[in-house]
Order: structure tokens, then sequence, then C-alpha cells
């Protein structure tokens, strides 16, 4: 996590736990999740938003992500700090549920919810379903039929055209992607995909038009994307208004803040993302002269990202020449994990940064590489990363902020059982996903 600091005799440790402690206790690898972390980046986005929207004079709701790393314990501890929980499948649902969260505080998304799905949705009484296309406002509307009961709060996702990510954003009239509802107009002047599907909810007594749902991207770290994206959308939201007269209450402007994986990032602020934020809102609205919605957001990786370490032990470690025009000898440095623990640097080739943990190192540094020990050339860790040259097998090492799409993407790859989440906090440590065991994944195996 970001609060690691050294012990006297050189080791790592987070929330007053030596890492070394730690792994003789719990093993490795395993994802280290700093406990009082997460509850403060939950606490700054609730906070952040709730200020800079008061302060335009209205409210927000701030939804965990929980794609990003889901369990009972996150779900909780995000609720306890004032968040709700964005669900993306009945999977994520039920541990929502499990954790003690009352319907109204989760929402459910997904691109292709199954029946089974939307039904389980409604039974728990969720505060909002975000339908991704006119089938689904038929099948929700269906659903809600068969059930009899309240009519269901719908959000309708559009796509604004805006994708941002990394440090830029696009801004693009058309889609070429599976999510959500284009907010471009057909040439033949008909009504958007967008239009056409907030007005179906509208039309449907079993259905509640509750808002209108933007995402644009994950790991934002330009903000100006929101802020174009929200233009857009209050658009939308006025053109519905003229009409139709109806005046959608809320808008949700997704997740994607953006967060530090090497010690030279800069993350996003969220106080200053949310002033900017609530500035484009307050504009657009008093241009369109239309009253302000309620506001939600959605972070995942901001809130859990930086809040976990990934503690892995080397095994072994090899010299690699590398031909060329200059030759170099490349370091590899193998660990007990790797891509079926962190897909992030073979799916995206993300880049990750790497420290010794179990003590400082005496030689001076040499440019590694950190891999894993699946059966594949790209199960790479850290792609590059200067480390101590003495490092050596039986020494751990520390990946920091792999706290999103780390656990929650992991694999069996080879037979690897997945690693345990162990919290930490206040010098003591709990376990809130255990280990894999090789008899967990046999019992799948019916031979
Ligand atoms: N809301 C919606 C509708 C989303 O689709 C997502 C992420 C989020 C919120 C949360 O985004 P965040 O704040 O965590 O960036 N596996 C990829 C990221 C996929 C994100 C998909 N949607 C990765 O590891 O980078």
């Amino acid at each position: 996590s970001s609060g690691a600091t050294r012990t006297p005799d050189g080791a790592l440790s987070v929330a007053g736990i030596d890492l070394r402690a730690l792994a003789a206790e719990h093993g490795t690898p395993a994802y280290v999740l700093d406990e009082a972390d997460f509850r403060s980046r939950a606490r700054a986005y609730r906070e952040a938003f709730e200020h800079a929207f008061a302060g335009i004079g209205t409210g927000v709701d701030v939804y965990y992500a929980g794609k990003a790393f889901l369990s009972v314990a996150v779900a909780r501890w995000a609720h306890e700090e004032g968040l709700r929980v964005d669900t993306a499948t009945g999977g994520e649902l039920a541990v929502a549920l499990r954790a003690g969260l009352s319907g109204a505080d989760i929402g459910l998304h997904g691109n292709n919810k199954s029946d089974a799905e939307i039904d389980r949705a409604l039974a728990a009484g969720v505060g909002r379903i975000i339908v991704d296309s006119l089938g689904e406002v038929e099948r929700v509307a269906a659903a809600v039929r068969a059930r009899g009961g309240e009519p269901a709060p719908v959000m309708v996702r559009v796509t604004t055209g805006v994708h941002a990510g990394g440090h830029e954003y696009i801004s693009t009239a058309h889609e070429d992607q599976k999510f959500g509802l284009s907010m471009a107009e057909p040439d033949d002047g008909s009504l958007s995909p967008a239009l056409t599907a907030l007005r179906a909810v509208v039309d449907r007594p079993e259905l509640r038009l509750l808002g209108i749902h933007s995402h644009i991207g994950s790991q934002i770290l330009d903000p100006s994307g929101f802020e174009v994206a929200a233009h857009k959308v209050m658009g939308l939201r006025a053109a519905l208004l003229s009409q139709t007269g109806v005046l959608v209450p809320e808008v949700d402007l997704g997740g994607g803040f953006g967060i530090a994986y090497l010690p030279e990032d800069v993350p996003l602020d969220p106080a200053r993302v949310a002033d900017d934020l609530a500035s484009a809102v307050a504009r657009a609205c008093a241009a369109l002269g239309t009253p302000l919605p309620r506001i939600s957001i959605e972070p995942g990786r901001a809130i859990v990202g930086p809040t976990t370490l990934t503690l892995y032990t080397v095994g072994t470690v090899k010299d690699v020449t590398v031909d060329g025009e200059q030759p170099f000898t490349r370091r590899y440095v193998s660990v007990d994990g790797g891509m079926s623990d962190n897909l992030r640097p073979a799916l995206y080739g993300a880049a990750y940064h790497a420290d010794l943990a179990s003590r400082t190192g005496d030689a001076a540094p040499v440019l590694a590489r950190v891999v894993g020990k699946h059966c594949e050339s790209g199960d790479i860790v850290v792609h590059e990363v200067r480390l101590p040259g003495d490092v050596r097998p039986g020494d751990l090492l520390a990946v920091p902020a792999t706290g999103a799409y780390g656990r929650s993407m992991a694999s069996n790859y080879n037979h690897v059982p997945r690693p345990p989440v162990v919290a930490v906090r206040d010098g003591s440590s709990r376990v809130i996903v255990r280990r894999e065991t090789e008899d967990d994944l046999l019992a799948l195996d019916q031979g």
C-alpha cells in the first residue's frame, strides 16, 4: 500500500505489520490490503464529491464499483464509510447482499443480464438497474409485470462519444463497442438510440426512469473527459425534457478515476476532479435552463487499487543476455505467483513497481524483470524495475497498487490456487478471502 514503511532492520511493514511476519503466518503469494487506507480513500471520494456538489446545490451518491475487488468485508467497509455498492453481475450482487447491504444501496449493471439476474435484483429491491439496450428495457418491464409490485428504478447507460483512459481522452460521434446506447443521431434524423431507450422507459408503467448513466473509461488521469461527457449528458437530459416533459432526477458519471501505479505517477486528486465536475454540471444546467440533477459516481480502482500490495517469494534468479546492437544482461527474478494473480501486465501491458520487502539489499541496483511461475513467456509481473543486485531466492518482493482488478481477475491457470486477501489494520492481520487449496480445485473435477 502507499502506507508501507521500513522497520529498523530494513523490512517493509504495512499498518504496523512486518511483511516477513505476515508471510510466515499467511504464506505467499498474498494480497495484503490496508483496511484503514481503503476506508480513508472511500471517505475521501465521498467527502470531496459531497462538498463540491453541495457547493452548487445538489447531492451525490458514491457507489463503490465492486468489479475492482469485492468481498463481504470490503462491501461492509464501503457501506460503513457511506458508500453504496455497484455490482455488474448476480455474483457481485450476492456478495453485496451477503455483506448485509439493503437492496436500496446496490446498483446492478451488465450489458447482458440474464433473466435470473434481473429477477434477483428485483427480489432484492435494488436501488437501480442500469439498462444497456432496448431489449433489456423490455425484459426488465416484463420481469416486473410477472412479479408484480412497484415500478423498477431504471437508469439508461448512454455513450457520449467520449473515451478516456491513460492520459488523454478522445471524443468521437459514433461508437464501436458493446456498452451503452449511443447519443449520436442517425443521418436520417430519427431519434438517437439513447433517446429511444429513455422514451421507452418513460412509456413503460413497470419502469421508473431514475437516471442517465455515462461511464467513459478507466484509469483516467486527465479530468477534462469527464467534463465533456457531463456536458453531453446534461444536453441529452434537456432534450428528453423538451420532448416529453420528463425531467430525469439523477445522472451517474461512472467511475474511472486514475491512480498511481509507479512511484513517479501522479494520481487524480478527488477534490480537484469533484470541483471540476461540479462546475461543469452547474454551467451546463445553467446554460440549458434545467434544474440540477442528483449526481452519482462509481469509483472502483481509486478506492481499492492503492490499498493493496501483492507479497511474493523469490524462487529463482537468472541472468539472460539480450542480443542486439548493444547486448545487455537482464536479470529475471521469478516469484511464486504471476499472471494468475495479476493478469494486468499480460493483458494490458500494465506497468507495476516492485520493492524488496524482507530487507533493503546490499548490492547496487540492477535492471530486473519480475516474472511468474506460469508456463507462458508473457507471464510478467513487472516488466522493468531496478532491484538490489543481491536479490536472491527466499527474499520477499512487494508489488504495490494491485488492489484493483488483481484478485478480481485472478485465474487458476496451471492449477495454481488463488492467493488469499489478508487485511491488515493496527498491527493485526485477518484473512478476508482465504487461499484456495488444491482440494478446492479438485472438488470441481468430476472424474
Ligand atoms: N462503472 C462502470 C459502469 C464501469 O464499467 C466501471 C469499470 C467502473 C464503474 C469502475 O471503473 P474504475 O473506477 O475501477 O476505473 N479490468 C480493467 C478495468 C475495467 C474497467 C471496466 N469498467 C483494468 O484492469 O484496468
